[in-house]
């Protein structure tokens, strides 16, 4: 399904899922602006996208920054297609969870993107629609020890994909979500051994690498989901369903 003539946003596109969304979203036509903190990674994706014949630029901002997350928001407007994919998570058991580290989590997991999301979905409307994507877990749906601030960060995106899906349908908004299970990236290697284990206990038998993450990305971006809101797509391997 083509995209071209349309305008994409992709946070977190410095790195592993995020950045093959971005090369697949411009691969089918789309201009894509790449965001994340990283400008030495964040050029690196747009010279690769060109060198394929695509079209992409670099926004560099921290979205724990709150005043960062603003000015994106009114640099990247008027795009058709939001995905919200940029995520931290740092693990560890509860009664060890620092205040910080909570903050952090919700900052860039849940706050940046209700922000992003409540600039550009007006923005989107006014234009006739447009597609959010947000990217969860599987641990926003299962109990994981050592992922509980993770998973409860997750769970509100999940849960603000059927409240904005509520607030925006109507004016050709759509809002869905893809919830991945292990996929091998940058993030998920530093998991070591833990990593495998998790793959392994999808009923697929392994982890998924950011590409077939980035299908499902795609398919909810396009035209061929123009009846698909509010949903939860798991692209976990099966984990969530058994
Ligand atoms: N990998 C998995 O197994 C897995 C499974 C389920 C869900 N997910 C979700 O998938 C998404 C991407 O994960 P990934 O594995 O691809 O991680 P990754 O390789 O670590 O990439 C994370 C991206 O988020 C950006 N980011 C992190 N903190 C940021 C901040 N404060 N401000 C702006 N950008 C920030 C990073 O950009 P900079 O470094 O340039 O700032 C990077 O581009 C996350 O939402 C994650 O929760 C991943």
């Amino acid at each position: 399904m083509t995209l071209t003539g349309k305008t994409a946003l992709v946070t977190g596109a410095t790195s592993g899922i995020g950045r093959a969304v971005a090369e697949r979203l411009a691969s089918q036509g789309a201009a894509v602006i790449i965001t994340g903190r990283d400008r030495v990674r964040g050029d690196e994706v747009v010279a690769t996208i060109a060198a394929a014949g695509g079209h992409a630029r670099f926004i560099s901002a921290d979205l724990g920054d709150f005043a960062d997350v603003q000015r994106l928001a009114e640099a990247a407007s008027d795009v058709d297609i939001l995905v919200n994919n940029a995520g931290v998570f740092p693990g560890g058991p509860t009664a060890q969870t620092t205040q910080d580290s909570f903050d952090l989590t919700f900052d860039v997991n849940v706050k940046a993107p209700f922000f992003l999301t409540a600039t550009i979905a007006p923005r989107m409307a006014a234009r006739g629609g447009g597609a959010i994507i947000n990217v969860s877990t599987m641990a926003a749906t299962i109990g994981m020890d050592g992922l509980a601030v993770y998973g409860a960060s997750k769970a509100a995106i999940e849960s603000l994909t059927k409240a904005w899906t509520a607030e925006y349908a109507a004016q050709g908004v759509r809002v869905n979500t893809v919830a991945p299970g292990p996929t091998r990236t940058p993030a998920s290697a530093a998991m070591g051994e833990m990593f495998d284990v998790l793959a392994s206990s999808t009923p697929a038998g392994h982890g998924a690498t950011p590409e077939e993450i980035a299908a499902a990305v795609a398919f909810l971006a396009s035209d061929d989901a123009s009846f698909v809101y509010g949903a939860i797509l798991p692209a976990d391997g099966g984990r969530v369903a058994v």
